[in-house]
């Protein structure tokens, strides 16, 4: 497996060290370049971290004026809709840092698949000041790990898999019945960080596969960043099911 694994007890103090290491990197890169870009995860593991961001303690730590805020996936949905990705960071995070609407890079899940993709390219383009065949370095990006495998919406057995010259895409995900719009793998391997949270029990077996092969059979196994560094958080239950885990 590629990267470094950092491991917590629990659900509680792995959402700090991942909210900690968010707000070091995004520091850091607003302090030697004056700007800094952080791609959000969906799903739900990622929610108690976005809330200690927005949190009283945290809030104030990065100035929010300077960082631009993107996701790795959308579902095509409403942004109103409780399935939006979008509208998770919203309620936990967006309205509690006071960060520009112009800094905020919302995936457009109620439009046509292909047009919110196309859209959101060139909205990645013009946030980052990218050149038309330039690709991405955001500062850090989150992904959280699905039982299946896949990072952002990049599940097993889909074409977006294959996807190596545009920054996102749509795919429809017959497992789930339904459309998606997602980074591609060439554009999360550009960034400088890239941050995978994976908790609970369910995603043992899977991160377990995952770190003990190299050949690669999931989605997960293609983070392979290009210059930057890959960062596993997991918790105790996602160790220890590989016997990875030293009682501390
Ligand atoms: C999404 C995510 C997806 C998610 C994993 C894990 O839109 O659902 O981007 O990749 O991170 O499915 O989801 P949970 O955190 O809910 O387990």
């Amino acid at each position: 497996m590629i990267g470094e694994i950092h491991t917590f007890e629990n659900a509680h103090t792995l959402a700090g060290g991942v909210a900690g290491r968010i707000l070091e990197t995004l520091s850091e890169a607003v302090t030697t370049s004056g700007t800094a870009s952080l791609v959000l995860s969906g799903g739900k593991t990622p929610r108690d971290v976005y809330q200690l961001l927005g949190s009283e303690d945290c809030r104030d730590s990065v100035p929010w004026s300077l960082v631009h805020l993107f996701w790795g996936d959308e579902r095509c949905v409403p942004p109103t809709m409780p399935e939006s990705n979008y509208r998770m960071a919203k309620e936990v995070l967006l309205d509690a840092i006071g960060i520009p609407e112009r800094n905020i890079h919302r995936i457009h899940g109620e439009a046509p698949p292909q047009d919110a993709a196309r859209a959101y390219e060139r909205e990645i383009r013009s946030a980052l000041g990218l050149r038309h065949d330039a690709w991405p370095h955001f500062t850090l990006v989150l992904l959280g790990l699905g039982t299946d495998g896949h990072v952002a919406s990049l599940f097993p057995g889909t074409l977006a898999l294959q996807e190596r010259k545009r920054i996102v895409t749509e795919v429809y995900v017959e497992s789930l019945k339904s459309s998606r719009i997602t980074l591609t793998f060439p554009a999360l391997n550009s960034a400088e960080e890239i941050v995978v949270l994976v908790s609970g029990k369910l995603k043992a077996p899977i991160f377990q596969k995952i770190r003990s092969s190299d050949t690669p059979e999931y989605p997960a196994q293609l983070v392979q960043p290009v210059s930057g560094r890959v960062h596993w958080y997991i918790d105790r239950e996602v160790a220890e099911a590989g016997g990875g885990w030293d009682a501390p």
